[in-house]
């Protein structure tokens, strides 16, 4: 490998960008930037300052007197003012407000103008929306991962039921809202860009999908 690449992996929530995007860093020796972090961190301190997440400049300003660093040999851990909030943004409520606070331009502004100053030196696979198509149009490697509706809601289900007291129709309905809003928003809605490898990890295993990432990166890394 000679130049350090930035791999972009978008695609919708429980379709397992995460798992890859960090399986996949690990293996090629490269940074995992979780970006939906930033907007979970933001989430969790609106909702602990009974900020309405409709309003776009009481949150601007929120953002405005906040600090957000990642941590961690890859970058695996996020500190909200100084606070290590890598668990307490995983909670099901911080994922719904999450979504609604993702679709205003001025936070979105900051946080990529975060994202990139980490990425642009490259030997880094960032995951997110709009990496591919917004963030990084021309990094190196594009996945846009995706996978059936029930699937994806049953992987969050198990993932949540072992943090809180959630079922599988909560879940499934907020995965369904989130989609919804994650898709149709004005500013950088999810989607795939032309130049991504689509992979449906419906009925695949995280070893699967990573077998697949390694191979469609060494074919074009090499
Ligand atoms: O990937 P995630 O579920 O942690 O992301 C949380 C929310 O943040 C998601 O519902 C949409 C938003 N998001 C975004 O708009 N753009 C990104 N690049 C990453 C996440």
């Amino acid at each position: 490998m000679t130049r350090r690449p930035v791999i972009a992996i978008d695609g919708p929530a429980g379709a397992g960008k995460s798992t890859a995007a960090r399986n996949l860093a690990e293996r090629l020796g490269l940074v995992y930037l979780d970006t939906g972090a930033t907007f979970r961190a933001l989430a969790l301190k609106a909702i602990r300052e009974h900020i309405d997440l409709s309003d776009e400049s009481a949150l601007a300003a929120l953002a405005e007197r906040s600090e957000i660093r990642f941590e961690g040999e890859r970058l695996e851990k996020i500190f909200l003012d100084g606070e290590d909030v890598s668990e307490a943004i995983r909670e099901q409520a911080v994922a719904n407000a999450s979504s609604a606070v993702a679709v205003h331009p001025t936070l979105r502004a900051g946080l990529v103008e975060l994202w990139r100053k980490i990425g642009t030196r490259g030997g880094v696979v960032l995951e997110g929306r709009d990496i591919g198509t917004v963030v990084f149009p021309d990094a190196e490697i594009k996945f846009f991962l995706d996978a059936r509706p029930e699937e994806r809601a049953k992987r969050r289900f198990s993932e949540q039921s072992a943090k809180e007291d959630v079922t599988i129709d909560r879940v499934t309905q907020d995965l369904k809202i989130r989609d919804q809003a994650d898709r149709t928003r004005q500013h950088s809605p999810l989607r795939r860009a032309e130049d991504a490898i689509a992979v449906d990890t419906t009925d695949l295993t995280p070893k699967q999908t990573l077998d697949r990432l390694l191979e469609e990166t060494r074919k074009r890394l090499n």
